[in-house]
């Protein structure tokens, strides 16, 4: 459709709202199409928003097309095209997993209901909240009308991370480095994966050709680094998160190229042994908003183990959220 696309965002008083949506302003998702941004956040955060949006106005975006705000989820994913889930409730002090998962299960069964009755037709859902993955899942069991491929969880961070690490590790542009793999959960669990990747069209591992740095130093460095960027900064990644969910957005809507592929957290079919359901990464390929799962990589044993368990973690915070009747 040539109108601007609408592009509804959460949390947009937050700290990555503070970098994604000037991005999302100046074409970072959309290029030169037009975008209307439809920013949700709560009550009390509003005002903050308010000056959020004098700084948008301030920027003179050519291509931003309108801004509304709002706290009800209803009005402001009316019509949308494109939602960035990305406010959450943060893990408080003494809070329990429990109590978590049933503060952000509230949070997005609202936001799917409101999707599911609302957002424009060809509305794609992307969720950065934590916990991404399970939230995902919350938001698509409560928006029955909306198919469940449109729904996916962010872990293009963890996959540009990945990228980074390797391109450091070998003196490599981060362009030549192609076929990345994010598998499971976005989570400490999660398994980068350099066996199917290429470095300027040779296999990355072999590369590499250090089993140990790949096991010891590559994947903790990956699987940890929000931690780490909160230990340095005193603050948890924010700039690069929003990088991250824009990379997502832009290549799901406007396809991967040609002989790559990308890292999304997707609802499984079943391939590669992954339990039906489970909203997990998995290497894909996109094309006009849709995704596809890369199939036929050969899984080795090592692999096998570090998929197993990232996706036996997600399989219990499926459990977890089924017992509280969020899904
Ligand atoms: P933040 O705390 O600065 O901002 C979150 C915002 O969400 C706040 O302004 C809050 O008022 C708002 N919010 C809370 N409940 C809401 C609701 N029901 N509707 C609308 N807005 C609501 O947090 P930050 O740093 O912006 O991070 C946001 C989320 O992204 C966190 O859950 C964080 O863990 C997650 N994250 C995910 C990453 C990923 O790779 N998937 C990477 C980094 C962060």
């Amino acid at each position: 459709s040539s109108g601007p696309l609408k592009v509804a965002v959460t949390g947009a008083a937050g700290q990555i709202g503070y970098s994604l949506l000037f991005r999302i302003a100046s074409g970072a998702i959309a290029g030169d199409r037009p975008v209307e941004l439809r920013l949700l956040e709560i009550e009390p955060a509003l005002k903050a928003l308010e000056g959020v949006v004098m700084e948008l106005d301030d920027c003179a975006f050519p291509n931003l097309a309108g801004i509304e705000i709002g706290s009800d989820p209803e009005k402001i994913f009316d019509g949308a095209n494109l939602a960035l889930l990305v406010g959450a409730r943060p893990r408080g002090p003494g809070m329990e997993r429990g109590d978590l998962l049933s503060a952000n299960g509230a949070i997005f069964t609202a936001q799917g209901q409101a999707l599911n009755k609302v957002a424009a037709d060809d509305v794609r859902i992307g969720v950065t909240g934590n916990p991404a993955n399970t939230n995902a899942l919350i938001a698509a069991s409560n928006a029955p009308d909306i198919p469940k491929e449109r729904f996916s969880a962010l872990t293009r961070l963890d996959h540009n991370r990945a990228i980074s690490q390797l391109a450091a590790k070998t003196g490599a542009k981060v362009t030549d480095i192609k076929k990345m793999t994010i598998w499971g959960n976005h989570s400490a669990t999660q398994y980068p994966d350099i066996f199917h990747a290429e470095i300027a069209g040779r296999n990355a591992a072999e590369v590499v050709g250090d089993q140990a740095w790949i096991a010891d130093t590559f994947i903790p460095t990956v699987a940890k680094r929000g931690a780490a960027i909160i230990d340095a900064r005193g603050a948890s990644s924010a700039a690069s998160a929003a990088s991250a969910t824009c990379d997502a957005a832009r290549d799901w809507l406007n396809g991967t190229p040609e002989g790559d592929w990308v890292s999304m957290a997707v609802v499984s079919d079943g391939s590669y042994g992954v339990q039906e359901g489970l909203v997990s990464s998995f290497p894909v390929t996109t094309r006009d908003g849709n995704w596809e799962i890369v199939q036929g990589l050969e899984i080795d044993e090592f692999s096998r183990g570090k998929i197993d368990a990232s996706v036996a973690e997600l399989a219990d915070e499926k459990n977890a959220v089924t017992e509280l009747g969020l899904i």
